[in-house]
């Protein structure tokens, strides 16, 4: 008797355990998504770069041009971004090479800064 009651007590406690794990991982989710997300603009310099040296230019660079593409400096990033092929590839779209070609896509929040900088012209700014 005793044995079953420690037992269904300890049980409890790991399900516990559990629940709160999962809702730590969701309420962290919803907290990233929301505060970074909310991208209403997006420059170059400052937020692109970044993401390419970060994702991209370690194939994609000045030494290293992997498919015969660099994206390094604005006008050599600017060509793929007006073509469509930049925000294609990295969207993992129909009819253009997944990048990075391993793996999943960048995070949905870079994803969303490259997307309101190529809507907003793809400046040099
Ligand atoms: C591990 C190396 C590697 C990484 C990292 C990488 N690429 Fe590529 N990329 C390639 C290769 C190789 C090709 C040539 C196509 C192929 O063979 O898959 C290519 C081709 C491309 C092309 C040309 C597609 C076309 O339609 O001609 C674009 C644009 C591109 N990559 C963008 C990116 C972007 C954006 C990132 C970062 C999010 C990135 N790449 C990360 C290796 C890489």
């Amino acid at each position: 008797m005793i044995r079953q009651l420690v037992l269904s007590l300890l049980s409890g406690l790991l399900l516990t355990a559990c629940y709160y794990d999962n809702e730590e991982d969701l309420f962290q989710y919803v907290d990233q998504g929301s505060a970074d997300c909310a991208v209403m603009t997006a420059e170059f310099t400052a937020d692109i770069v970044p993401i390419l040296t970060a994702y991209c230019n370690r194939c994609h660079r000045d030494g290293r041009t992997d498919g015969n593409v660099n994206l390094e400096g604005y006008d050599r990033v600017s060509p793929y971004a007006n073509d469509g092929s930049l925000l294609g590839a990295a969207k993992h779209e129909a009819g253009y090479f997944a990048m990075p070609p391993s793996g999943g896509t960048i995070p949905a929040c870079d994803l969303q800064k490259l997307t309101v900088w190529i809507e907003a012209g793809a400046l040099n700014n």
